[in-house]
């Protein structure tokens, strides 16, 4: 028996970042952001694009000051100051119609071209 397992279309990796009490450095996780991931995943499921969609937790993606940020791949599109209502459209658009919400990634000042190695 010859049975193939196709890639995920998509990897969505959301930071779940939480700074402690008194961290000076903000983090992407706090009272008014702790049920993202949940919402998300619950979306995704409601749609029945678990699985080829992968959402991933992660922890600090690099750009706490804009968060709660995650990263959207192929393309490292990366999406900051994220809600709800965001996380919806993001997979309306981006997710199943192909096409990324440009208002809400994060500005290119923030994200230039990678480093070379
Ligand atoms: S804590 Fe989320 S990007 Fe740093």
């Amino acid at each position: 028996m010859n049975m193939t397992i196709p890639q995920p279309t998509f990897y969505i990796l959301k930071c779940e970042q939480s700074s402690p009490v008194n961290m000076p450095k903000p983090s992407c996780v706090n009272d008014d952001s702790r049920d993202l991931f949940n919402h998300m995943a619950q979306s995704l499921m409601q749609k029945g694009i678990m699985g080829p969609v992968q959402p991933i937790r992660t922890s600090c993606l690099g750009r706490c000051q804009m968060g709660p940020v995650m990263l959207v791949e192929p393309g490292h599109y990366m999406y900051v100051e994220l809600t709800k209502e965001k996380i919806d459209k993001i997979i309306e658009q981006h997710i199943i119609g192909k096409k990324p919400v440009s208002k809400y990634l994060i500005d290119e000042k923030f994200w230039a071209s990678p480093v070379e190695l």
